[in-house]
């Protein structure tokens, strides 16, 4: 029998998506086109490795186990699996076709939305991932200033501009790195000592886990308008989560140009670039920023729909109820427990746990609570993506794993006995590096 969402006996049985995986070996290189998804990020041996269908917050995988995700696609299910609303929206688009030969309406309806609802959103166009539109605002903001330096912070997508400054750097010229630094996240002399008179953008996610501290994102507003450099957000995370215009909205500031993808089309490939027209027109002729499938009908209505519905029921106001219920309900397990070197961190619709060294090997304790919470019917890979379909039991249940799983990580934790407790391979680091990397040395 599959497991359920219950206080299972035994850890999931994953054989069907062992035979999967076996089948992989060999044919795609790494398994997995999303790091985030792969083997790396769960425990090999204990964990699902293949996902077959959802249905609001829950998933099953191959072998019909059921589970609560958390991951919730790496970002896009903001509203949830299969979402009545959305689904029937890409099928009424479905009737009609899905790429044309001419342009659609939906480009300029969706566009008139995001308008409405994105600040500063003079301008607005299409791509389908989230790099095409970084790098398409990075293009941009060279264009337009005449200059070539990125400064940014935080993870930006695959492409050459943003990829060549982390060790995954083979495949891309040398030269390119010297137009990409990095600068710390609330390190406002970080910026000022990498900014030169070739300083084109300054690219950052407005919010990772950490809050701005000392009007971080007002001082970059007035360095950048100072010294005409291109102010760029990336929301794919912040937008249409954190407030529906994203934190644009919620911080009260204009950045130059704004990027999305990942919830506004709740699973549907889109991405937007929006922000000042001087700059945005610059496409017009010196900027290329055109592909086949920017204008691709059954994302431009899930996107529509998607929107439409954040704004009617105020879905960023309950993922931000929901999301602290669960966060406070994980503070409070971690307090009245004394455990100290667990913590969750981050804005309500996207917290994080992190383990302290001084509980022993942060990977080894990962490791750990993810395969207690699998075999409680919980799919977890370290973040709690906050969904509209979330619900307030999903919620009480959870914490009530979390409970169990975290007082008996730090029972193994006192009998330092984390490590022979796993039933599968460690967790490998993720990927992304957001601090202390490839930052410019300081200007004379
Ligand atoms: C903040 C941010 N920017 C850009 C990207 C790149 O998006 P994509 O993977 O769709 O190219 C991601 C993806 O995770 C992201 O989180």
């Amino acid at each position: 029998m599959p497991n359920t969402i219950t206080f299972n006996n035994d850890y999931p049985d994953i054989t069907e998506s062992l035979r999967i995986y076996n089948e992989a070996t060999g044919l795609i290189p790494n398994y997995t086109q999303t790091l985030a998804k792969g083997p790396g990020q769960h425990v090999f041996g204990v964990a699902p490795i293949y996902l077959k269908s959802g249905k609001g917050s829950h998933v099953i995988d191959v072998d019909g186990n059921e589970f609560i995700d958390y991951t919730m696609g790496v970002g896009p299910l903001s509203l949830g699996y299969c979402y009545p609303r959305i689904d029937e929206a890409i099928k009424r688009q479905l009737e009609d076709g899905i790429t044309f030969s001419l342009m659609h309406p939906l480009e300029v309806k969706l566009a008139q939305l995001i308008r409405e609802v994105v600040p500063n959103a003079e301008s607005v166009r299409y791509a389908k991932s989230g790099n095409e539109a970084t790098t398409a605002a990075v293009r941009l903001a060279r264009a337009f200033t005449g200059k070539n330096t990125i400064l940014c912070c935080g993870y930006h997508g695959s492409q050459d501009w943003y990829i060549c400054v982390t060790d995954w750097d083979k495949g891309i010229p040398e030269i390119t790195k010297e137009y990409t630094y990095t600068f710390n996240y609330n390190d406002l002399d970080s910026v000022l000592n990498s900014i030169d008179d070739d300083t084109a953008a300054i690219i950052l996610e407005p919010v990772v886990f950490e809050e701005p501290q000392n009007d971080f994102l007002q001082q970059l507003r007035v360095l950048c308008t100072e010294r005409n450099i291109v102010l760029i957000f990336d929301e794919m995370w912040t937008g249409f989560r954190m407030a529906l215009g994203g934190a644009q909205e919620y911080f009260g500031i204009k950045a130059d140009l704004a990027v999305f993808s990942k919830a506004v089309a709740n699973g549907m490939p889109i991405s937007i670039v929006t922000g000042r027209n001087d700059i945005m027109k610059l496409v017009e002729k010196e900027v290329f920023f055109y592909n086949t499938f920017g204008g691709e009908a059954l994302s431009l209505a899930a996107a529509y729909e998607t929107i439409q519905e954040m704004k009617e029921r105020e879905v960023p106001k309950y993922l931000n109820e929901i999301g602290y219920k669960l966060k406070k309900g994980i503070n409070d397990i971690l307090a009245f427990n004394n455990i100290d070197y667990v913590s969750v961190a981050g804005y309500n619709f996207r917290t994080m746990l992190s383990f302290n060294v001084s509980g022993g090997n942060p990977l080894e304790m990962k490791s750990f609570v993810q395969q207690e919470l699998l075999k409680r019917g919980i799919l977890w890979g370290g973040y709690h993506n906050m969904s509209y379909s979330h619900s307030q039991d999903d919620i009480s249940y959870t914490l009530q794993a979390y409970n169990e799983v975290l007082t008996a990580l730090d029972e193994a934790v006192q009998n330092n006995a984390v490590s022979e407790m796993l039933k599968g391979e460690v967790l490998k680091a993720v990927f992304r590096k957001v601090t202390n990397f490839n930052t410019k040395p300081k200007n004379n």
